[in-house]
């Protein structure tokens, strides 16, 4: 019987799970969670803290919105031996060739045109779009509705928020939070939290 560890028992992952059993590859799913006031997530239990999923035998995911978290849980994982799988919804649009690494989630609605490569422990949420030839480095998050356009680089662990918009040909580098909104028509080569139309750094 194969069973899917979840950690991070919230909102995202139970959205996570619905992937999961959609999927149709698990026939048991867990959550692992450090807060002991979370006993349920939604249809399915928590079955311990985060280090409980260590002596589960299962495979592992991370479901934590903060990427140094995720990242830091799903390099624990590799290093044990668990397997990180790619979840994508049934109802995402993902083109032959994209690469996906491990422990990237895509959520329903979700488009990934050909050409782009999805780093490791991403997430490509809810009706994001994410085209051509792009390359989304580890741990990156394009929130619900955000699309970016063709041929654009997203360095790792920054997150583009909610219905944002990037323009083609351009390059946003590591560790950005590009608010809620935003539209980028140019390169950002500074770390930083960036809002607005066109976007400015905060
Ligand atoms: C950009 C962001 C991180 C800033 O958060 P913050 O540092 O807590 O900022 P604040 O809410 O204190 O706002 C500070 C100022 O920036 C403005 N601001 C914040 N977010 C903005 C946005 N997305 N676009 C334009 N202006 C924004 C606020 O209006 C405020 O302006 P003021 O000083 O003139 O009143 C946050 O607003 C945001 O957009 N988060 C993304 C959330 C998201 O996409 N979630 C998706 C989950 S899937």
């Amino acid at each position: 019987m194969k069973k899917l560890g979840i950690i991070g028992a919230s909102g995202h992952g139970k959205v996570v799970a619905d992937i999961a059993k959609k999927m149709g590859c698990y026939q048991e799913i867990v959550f692992f969670d450090d807060n002991a006031d979370r006993v349920q997530c939604g249809d399915y239990p928590v079955a311990g803290k985060s280090q409980d999923i260590f002596h589960f035998e299962c495979d592992g995911f991370v479901a934590i919105g903060n990427a140094l978290v995720r990242q830091r849980l799903q390099e624990e994982m590799e290093k044990r031996g668990i397997h990180v799988p790619v979840l994508i919804h049934p109802a995402a649009v993902v083109a032959e060739d994209v690469q996906i690494l491990p422990g990237t989630a895509i959520m329903a609605g979700a488009v990934i045109n050909p050409g782009s490569v999805i780093g490791k422990g991403c997430i490509v949420n809810t009706c994001a779009s994410v085209d051509h030839d792009n390359v989304l480095e580890d741990y990156v998050h394009v929130a619900v509705g955000a699309h970016i356009a063709g041929t654009v680089q997203i360095g790792h662990h920054t997150w583009v928020g909610a219905g944002a918009t990037v323009s083609n040909n351009i390059n946003i580098c590591a560790n950005c939070m590009i608010g809620a909104g935003t539209v980028v028509c140019k390169s950002i080569v500074e770390e930083g939290t960036y809002v607005g139309v066109p976007a400015r750094k905060k």
